[in-house]
């Protein structure tokens, strides 16, 4: 892609992000030729938790994953971002090492920028300090609420939040009113509740005994009582 291309698909997305949106064109032009693409495949390793970069990305296309790998090659996700998300703000702020290991879910196109080119637009605009604040604090929140879910749920609860989760944001309702949702591994499932492979097994096997949790093709379909499992 031309540079001047760049530039210009950068800056529609720059536009749209609460951090960067309040700038005035003429330094949001300057700040979008400063963003470098990058490529990346699926399942491809970004950068690696404890790497010394400090680079801010914006994905311009597709989804990534910022995930805990430990030595055992167990997951657990931390959060998904896709087209227009922005992340590595931690390593970007303080200089520290990366606090996750970022990988791309998804064929995936990146907008990277230098974290001396991000401090000098802080300097000349520092509301987008205060907006990048803002938008840690709200990943706070979702950091608290997983927090609060791996200490007071159970496996069974916190997988049955899950699929009600992604039931209720992409999944559709049949006719009989059970949500239909892509089918998604048992590691995919324990990667994003915290849990074991094995423990998600066992609980998988008592949903579908229950017909909280139905397995049909390439989909779950989530009974709508899958929620008494919270009550319990
Ligand atoms: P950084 O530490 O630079 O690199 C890993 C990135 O993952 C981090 O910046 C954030 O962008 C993102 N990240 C790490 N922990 C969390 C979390 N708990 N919630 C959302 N995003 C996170």
């Amino acid at each position: 892609m031309e540079k001047g291309t760049n530039t210009e698909l950068i800056m529609g997305f720059l536009k749209d992000l609460p951090i960067f949106k309040g700038l005035p064109d003429r330094h949001l032009r300057h700040l979008s030729g400063d963003f470098i693409v990058r490529n990346v495949s699926k399942g491809e390793t970004i950068f690696y938790q404890s790497d010394n970069s400090t680079d801010l990305y914006i994905v311009l296309e597709g989804t990534v994953r910022a995930s805990l790998l430990n030595h055992d090659g167990e997951e657990l996700i931390l959060a998904t971002f896709c087209k227009g998300n922005f992340f590595g703000e931690m390593s970007l702020l303080d200089g520290k090492p990366r606090s996750a290991t970022m990988i791309a879910v998804d064929d995936s196109t990146l907008g990277i920028l230098r974290r001396e080119k991000f401090l000098l637009a802080v300097k000349n605009d520092p509301m987008i300090a205060i907006d990048l604040l803002s938008a840690i604090v709200q990943r706070m929140r979702m950091a608290n609420g997983m927090i609060e879910s791996l200490a007071f749920l159970d496996v069974s609860q916190r997988l049955v939040k899950l699929l009600l989760q992604i039931a209720k944001t992409e999944g559709y309702k049949d006719e009989d009113g059970f949500f239909r949702i892509k089918k998604l591994t048992h590691r995919e499932l324990a990667a994003h509740t915290g849990a074991s492979r094995e423990a998600i097994t066992k609980v998988m096997k008592v949903l579908a005994f229950r017909e909280m949790v139905k397995e049909k093709g390439g989909y779950f379909l989530i009974s709508p009582d899958a929620e008494d499992v919270y009550n319990e």
